[in-house]
């Protein structure tokens, strides 16, 4: 992986095999890519944002701005885009090609998997979470109400291009909500790209080389479990190592904390039951703790706030459940991340009210 500039790799998929390539002109990979009669589906502030590289694209070929906010991704907000699309004349020989982070992506996923049947699309991915996770893996959710990732399927793009330039404007703590995101599969890999991944942390914020690294591996981690588990019914599910503590914290502010630093969260609260149920010792779960730490900086103060009742309604509802068990990814080391049922019961709880009342001081 020396020259990641040049670096490409396929992904298989049950629904069709794509690529991904690392690329370092967009405007020139946008160039070969189009066809008359493809749509560009583009966030308004990357459009802003990199005139240079869309002017000339946006006036040649037929798009459509959005704007990045969770409520773009409903039934409501999906159907004036689908409207302009077929008043325009795009057709099922036509290409979706969408240019912005998770959001851009659903929508234009979501879009493409179920206009005329399926149509082809095409993946620019501009931020740090787009392209280091959600950019593979096939998933095409949106919200429904105030559900959030409730209606979609699998249906991944055909190419994905990735160019961390885009990352140069991204801010700080999307960078940061990025980097906690990707540290879920460097746990589930194992200790040697877990202690690469922290030695490489800080590095990786301000040296874009660095970073591009790290996402190569965080999205080789990733498709190594995608391309056994595509539809998320075995291996893929330890990547929710993280996501059911995090979940709850992300429900309980209102989406007030970025997904990764929740997830950072979320991770420690894992490692920490998974402490008190003797699967780890104190000592590995200080470890990657002190990586969480960076991650979450500056938000400690809110979560240690939030009311331990609603946060076990909350973590009660998850999907992995069974009755009163839940059903939790907890960590016996790295690379031995595994799904736990536990009862939900007192101990479980004053757990948790230990952990919000003595974990998160500073
Ligand atoms: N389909 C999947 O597998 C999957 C996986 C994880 C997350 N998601 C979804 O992704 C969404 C979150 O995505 P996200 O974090 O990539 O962000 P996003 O699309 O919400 O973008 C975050 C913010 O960054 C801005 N932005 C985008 N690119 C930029 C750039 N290069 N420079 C400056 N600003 C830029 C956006 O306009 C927005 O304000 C959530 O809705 C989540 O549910 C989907
Ligand atoms: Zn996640």
């Amino acid at each position: 992986m020396e020259d990641i500039q040049q670096y490409n790799f396929i992904v298989k998929s049950n629904i069709h095999n794509y690529e991904v390539n690392f690329i370092d002109n967009v405007k020139k990979s946008l160039e070969i890519e189009l066809k008359k009669g493809d749509f560009i589906i583009i966030d308004n502030k990357v459009k802003f944002l990199y005139p240079d590289w869309f002017e000339d694209v946006l006036v040649n070929y037929n798009y459509i701005g959005i704007d990045a906010a969770e409520s773009q991704k409903s039934y409501q907000e999906v159907e004036p885009v689908i409207n302009t699309l077929i008043e325009r004349g795009f057709r099922k020989n036509h290409r979706l090609i969408a240019i912005g982070g998770g959001i851009t992506q659903d929508v234009t996923a979501f879009i493409a998997s179920i206009l005329y049947r399926g149509v082809q699309w095409y993946f620019f991915p501009t931020t740090l979470l787009a392209q280091g996770d959600s950019c593979i893996g096939s998933k095409t959710s949106i919200n429904f109400g105030k559900f959030k990732n409730q209606v979609g399927g699998f249906y991944p793009p055909n190419k994905i291009y990735v160019d961390p330039k885009f990352l140069n404007t991204l801010p700080f703590r999307e960078l940061q909500s990025g980097l906690g995101e990707m540290a879920h599969y460097f746990v589930v890999a194992g200790e040697e790209d877990f202690d690469r991944y922290k030695r490489d942390y800080e590095q990786a914020l301000i040296d874009k080389n660095v970073l591009r690294g790290v996402i190569a591996r965080s999205l080789e981690i990733k498709k190594s479990y995608i391309e056994i588990d595509e539809y998320d019914k075995n291996e893929r599910q330890v990547f929710n190592y993280g996501h059911s503590f995090g979940h709850a914290i992300e429900s309980l502010t209102n989406y007030g904390i970025p997904h990764g630093i929740a997830i950072s969260f979320g991770m420690d609260m894992s490692n920490f039951v998974s402490m008190k149920k003797g699967y780890i010792t104190s000592e590995l779960r200080q470890n990657s703790r002190e990586l969480f730490e960076k991650i979450w900086d500056g938000y400690a103060d809110q979560v240690k706030r939030l009311d331990i009742d609603t946060y076990l309604v909350a973590l009660s509802k998850d999907k992995k459940n069974k009755g009163t068990l839940l059903g939790l990814i907890l960590n016996k080391g790295y690379g031995k991340v595994f799904k736990d049922f536990t009862e939900n019961d007192m101990i479980f709880r004053s757990w948790i009210v230990e952990y919000f009342a003595n974990e998160l001081n500073y």
